[in-house]
């Protein structure tokens, strides 16, 4: 298994996927099949992408975004995580994590968070095992297929470093 950065030559294979974890309707408000056209628009130049091959074969990817556009939270960032559905509880969401975190880090992201829906143990579990906190319980956060869901907020703190350079770049 590898991973490496994505480009938008990957947003077919992204788009499959993610369109998976929206059929299962276990981890996302999301409802639509998504294409790659609309993942393109996922690469804005800032956050990083990333995914994860077996034999040449894009089988996972995660990616971070914006979280909310405000200059003083420029280092929070979101983030989403897939695997295909057939290559899942085998290590690709760990691999992709790691590699994302790395990424993330590497670019000035001081903070990773997500809200994950409270039934979805396996993305708690690996996150867990990733060393993020659970933050709370956000209560009727969103409704499914009209289905009000509770949201687990988690937070992974990054290094020093990307805090560091914020604080510099304030003077
Ligand atoms: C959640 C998801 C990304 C995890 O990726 P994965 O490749 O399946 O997970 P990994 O094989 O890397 O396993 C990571 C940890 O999660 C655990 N895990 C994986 N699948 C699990 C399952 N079905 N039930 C319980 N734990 C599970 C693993 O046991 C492992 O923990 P461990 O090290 O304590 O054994 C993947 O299952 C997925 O794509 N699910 C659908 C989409 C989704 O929920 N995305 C997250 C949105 S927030």
């Amino acid at each position: 298994m590898t991973t490496r950065s994505a480009t938008p030559a990957d947003a077919d294979a992204i788009a499959r996927i993610y369109t998976e974890g929206i059929e299962d309707r276990a981890s996302t408000f999301d409802t639509h099949p998504h294409a790659g056209t609309e993942i393109v628009e996922w690469f804005d130049g800032i956050h990083p992408i990333v995914v994860a091959e077996r034999e040449g074969v894009v089988v996972g990817f995660a990616g971070a975004s914006t979280y909310i556009p405000t200059e003083w939270y420029a280092g929070v960032w979101h983030f989403d995580v897939y695997v295909a559905r057939a290559w899942r509880g085998r290590g690709v969401g760990r691999e992709a994590m790691d590699r994302l975190i790395a990424e993330s880090e590497a670019a000035g992201c001081w903070k990773l968070v997500s809200r994950i829906l409270s039934t979805n143990d396996p993305s708690r579990r690996l996150m867990g095992r990733l060393g993020f906190r659970e933050v709370g319980i956000h209560r009727n956060h969103g409704r499914l297929d009209g289905t009000w869901r509770d949201v687990v907020v988690v937070e992974l703190l990054l290094g020093e470093a990307a805090r560091a350079a914020a604080d510099r770049a304030d003077g």
